[in-house]
């Protein structure tokens, strides 16, 4: 009776997770290894965090998985992340097509090397008509060039006299963004302790509830997810209303 009470007033998970993944380098430099390492131990936690979403009923993981400001790295490291996506997404696609998960990629693909182009196209290929969580990943991806693409789609639909200027409302706005059809993160997570949005979904984090947390994403656990999921469900979400 007490358990079946306390299931029924478990409240829903949040529909979509959005993750900065930050850390990888301070987690390997505590440890003396070379950033790489960092990254590889960031791309298991990728691993096991698509698993815990889909084990706590999340529908949309989003996750920042290569901004277009990381190009500014030593090429090296580009070249080590390039590797892991690489990797990743040779590894784990059969199994990700297995667990029903839909892949998405937002972000400028065609800088890419073009392996990974064909790569990336594959997946979202391959997992188009899963219905399981959909796992986006933001790769070369940066908010405020997504907000510019989409002005030039309506600017250019409007001096080619299909769109009506006094027409744009939010609704056509966020239709030509690279989220298109995604909702808006619930949650949107940070790890590493900085509290920063860098250029993460500028647009679509407009009511989102952010949530950072100390450890280092390499170190990022089913705990951490959970407990920022009670966190999330602890604020009271009232989109700029007063309380009732
Ligand atoms: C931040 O750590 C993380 C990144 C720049 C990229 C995230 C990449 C991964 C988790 C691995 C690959 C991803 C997939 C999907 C396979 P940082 O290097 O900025 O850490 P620091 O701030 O401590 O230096």
């Amino acid at each position: 009776m007490e358990a079946a009470a306390a299931f029924a007033s478990k409240p829903s998970p949040p529909l979509h997770v959005a993750i900065i993944m930050d850390g990888n380098g301070r987690w390997a430099k505590a440890r003396g290894l070379r950033r790489i390492v960092g990254h590889q131990q960031g791309a298991e936690a990728v691993r096991r965090t698509v698993k815990h979403c889909r084990e706590l009923g999340v529908s949309y993981l989003t996750i920042y998985a290569f901004s277009s400001e990381n190009w500014k790295r030593p090429p090296t490291e580009v070249d080590d992340l390039m590797g892991l996506m690489r990797l990743y997404l040779r590894r784990e696609l059969d199994e990700l097509v297995d667990a029903g998960v839909r892949m998405r990629f937002i972000g400028d693909r065609h800088r890419l090397p073009d392996d990974i182009i064909a790569l990336v196209n594959q997946a979202e290929q391959r997992t188009r008509t899963s219905s399981g969580l959909t796992l986006t990943v933001a790769l070369n991806y940066g908010g405020r060039r997504e907000i510019v693409e989409a002005a030039q789609h309506l600017a250019r639909d409007a001096a080619a006299g299909l769109l009506d200027p006094g027409d744009i409302d939010e609704k056509t706005f966020a239709d030509r963004l690279a989220t298109n059809g995604l909702p808006e993160p619930d949650l949107l997570i940070r790890t590493s302790g900085e509290q920063r949005i860098s250029n993460f979904l500028l647009w679509q984090l407009a009511y989102t509830e952010l949530v950072f947390i100390p450890a280092m994403w390499p170190d990022f656990t089913k705990q951490h997810l959970e407990d920022a999921i009670n966190e999330f469900h602890r604020r009271e979400r009232r989109y700029g209303a007063s309380s009732g």
